[in-house]
């Protein structure tokens, strides 16, 4: 629990004044609440043309002294990690700060053992273990950067991050439980690292004891816990040194790999946590995220911890045993906050609701979402079957590269509405822009998203390329970033997130750039080219559908549609996989070449009413047989 919180509609707006008017001294009085070494001198210095942004500058820390060692005296015994296992026959494990501390520690030593300091990367591809936070953690001890990339992404996805950040360790484990399956975790890390020269070791923590091949980089994790103790000082970190990298796709074919610093990040994680969720010492939290995702990193780990909150950690599936699983671990667990996923309350709602009703939900007072737009009535479905309308939700918006939530109300504080974000939160600036750039400056307005001033937790970088980085969220307009992101807002001040302006698609949460999984495709051997786009699913929130066109002699088969499913898969992950593949003789183009999506992405959506003037196109024709096709 942190001194900070807002308990009222006028403490918010108080507090959102201030931090407008005076953003250093704001931010300044929320910061004295963490531990620092020493305090910063500057608290902000930013020039957006280069672009920069620096804050608390000078102030020297290390996140886990906040996020464990001073919960130490006051909350060591207390519960930090509640870890809930994917098979519910299974015991959950109850880990104290004491014992986070201590296995953080001792972890941190196995990393130094390996030669790895402050400035090193290290990869961590592995599940919703305990040993998951626990890497985390310890790399942050030492003042190594950490890059956690999703267990569920594939040989071709990891190396390339893994070279991205030249890595000089990985983290992972023999195998993954997955509802019934069990997924052979270090084969997919093996392939690999046939292909990452930089791993100097492979450390692999023994989960599900499945035979694993062995090479002369792997070493057991518990075989190196043997040689160290639990004694690891914290490195003094500035506040801005790197903390993590985490990839997320951009509309090139490159992950990119956004830079987290230690101080503004550590400040904004742990003070909207506190404050969205209106979390209480003693509460229950749970985010069923993957710390593989941003959510998992700033709401799971981050955010909590630094608030000294009980977290809980979710190894499994919501389908696994069956629907109802998630309602049992609230139940089981006694959760207070629940923050998830659209797609998920989507999935969910499909099936009967006597699978929520056979649980006893009255420890729930917070309900939470995040990753895409919810629609109404899944927020409804939410509200009525899950909160018994009795809990706020909180509509999150934020984004991989700004670190936390910027956009969401606070929870029983600010008022509600059915699929919109609603506010900012405090410190946050947005402006709706119409196509020129001009801002909007009507209450009631629809446009592109954009943020005037910086927050503690924005990205500063993307790794080894500063140039598309300001390409990417600094260059689109003036003094502002721009998220990618459409909104609208009502006469009132709330805004509703509308969608991607850009060649991203949200699939289920995740955030998926057309253009990686294009290049996949091409690199069949029978396709010429193709294009894919995002349509509306009910489950998925937008599924992917790929136009694609073969070589002459070419069969187009069942056959050929598997194998293109495939090649997604293997390169980038089973996520990525289109749900409909069309076949087609061209792709509608521009005279200088450039394919039409908003054209086929109309036609995906069945909704070929008003495609616009396409006698400009160079290839006209194509585009009846495209929507003929798609029948
Ligand atoms: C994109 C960022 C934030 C962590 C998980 C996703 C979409 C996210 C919402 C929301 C409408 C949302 C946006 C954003 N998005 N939250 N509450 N309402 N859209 O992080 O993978 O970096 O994706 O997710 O389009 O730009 P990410």
């Amino acid at each position: 629990m942190q001194n900070f919180k807002i308990n009222s509609l006028e403490e918010y707006n108080q507090a959102y004044q201030k931090s407008i008017e005076n953003p250093s001294k704001f931010w300044a009085e929320i910061a004295e609440n963490f531990l620092w070494r020493k305090k910063w001198h500057t608290v902000l210095k930013y020039d957006w043309s280069k672009p920069e942004t620096k804050w608390f500058i000078g102030g020297k820390l290390n996140i886990t002294e906040n996020c464990l060692d001073r919960h130490l005296k006051t909350r060591g015994d207390k519960t930090a990690i509640i870890w809930e296992p994917n098979n519910p026959s299974e015991k959950a494990q109850h880990i104290s700060y004491k014992q986070l501390h201590s296995k953080v520690c001792q972890f941190a030593n196995v990393l130094k053992a390996s030669n790895v300091g402050k400035g090193d990367r290290v990869c961590i591809y592995m599940p919703m273990v305990v040993e998951l936070a626990v890497a985390v953690l310890a790399c942050a001890r030492i003042g190594a950067i950490h890059s956690v990339v999703f267990a569920g992404f594939s040989a071709t996805a990891l190396a390339a991050r893994i070279n991205d950040a030249s890595c000089k360790i990985l983290l992972t484990t023999d195998g993954v439980y997955r509802g019934s399956k069990l997924v052979a975790l270090k084969d997919i890390a093996d392939e690999a690292l046939k292909v990452c020269p930089s791993i100097e070791k492979s450390i692999v923590y023994q989960n599900t004891k499945q035979k694993v091949d062995w090479n002369e980089k792997d070493v057991w994790w518990h075989d190196e816990l043997k040689k160290v103790d639990d004694n690891c000082p914290a490195e003094e970190m500035d506040a801005e040194d790197m903390l993590f990298i985490l990839y997320t796709s951009g509309s090139t074919g490159k992950p990119k790999g956004m830079v987290h610093t230690c101080g503004g990040y550590m400040v904004y994680a742990a003070y909207t946590f506190q404050n969205v969720f209106q979390y209480q010492e003693n509460d229950v939290y749970w985010c069923t995220a993957d710390i593989g995702w941003v959510t998992g990193h700033s709401y799971i780990i981050y955010g909590p911890l630094a608030c000294g909150a009980t977290t809980v950690m979710f190894e499994g599936i919501p389908s696994y045993p069956d629907y109802g699983r998630f309602w049992e671990v609230c139940e089981k667990h006694k959760v207070n906050q629940f923050y998830t996923a659209p797609t998920a309350i989507r999935a969910l709602a499909k099936h009967p609701t006597t699978l929520v009703e056979k649980y006893n939900l009255s420890s729930l007072k917070v309900l939470g979402t995040v990753g895409e737009p919810i629609n109404e009535e899944a927020w409804h479905w939410y509200d009525e079957n899950v909160g018994k309308k009795n809990c706020p939700i909180v509509d999150t918006w934020w984004q991989t590269e700004t670190g936390g939530m910027m956009m969401t109300s606070l929870a029983g504080i600010t008022g509600q509405k059915p699929a919109f974000a609603t506010l900012p939160f405090v410190g946050i600036q947005p402006s709706l822009l119409d196509d020129k750039g001009n801002e909007l400056t009507e209450d009631a307005a629809e446009g592109i998203l954009a943020i005037n001033f910086p927050w503690p937790s924005l990205a500063r970088t993307i790794y080894g390329d500063h140039e598309r980085y300001k390409n990417v969220y600094f260059s689109a307009y003036e003094n502002k970033y721009f998220p990618g992101d459409g909104a609208l807002r009502d006469e009132n001040g709330n805004y509703r997130i509308t969608g991607r302006v850009d060649d991203v698609v949200i699939v289920s949460g995740h955030n998926l750039g057309t253009a990686p999984i294009e290049n996949a495709i091409d690199e069949h051997k029978d396709i010429v080219e193709c294009a894919v786009v995002g349509f509306p699913h009910d489950v998925k929130g937008n599924a992917l559908c790929a136009y694609v066109t073969t070589y002459d002699n070419v069969q187009e088969s069942d056959n050929l549609i598997a194998e293109v499913r495939e090649i997604v898969s293997k390169t980038i992950g089973p996520i990525a996989k289109p749900d409909k593949i069309i076949f087609v003789s061209g792709l509608p183009k521009t005279r200088s070449g450039k394919i039409m999506r908003r054209i086929l992405r109309k036609i995906a959506s069945n909704d070929t009413s008003n495609l616009g003037d396409i006698s400009t196109l160079l290839n006209p024709d194509v585009v009846q047989e495209i929507i003929e096709n798609f029948k």
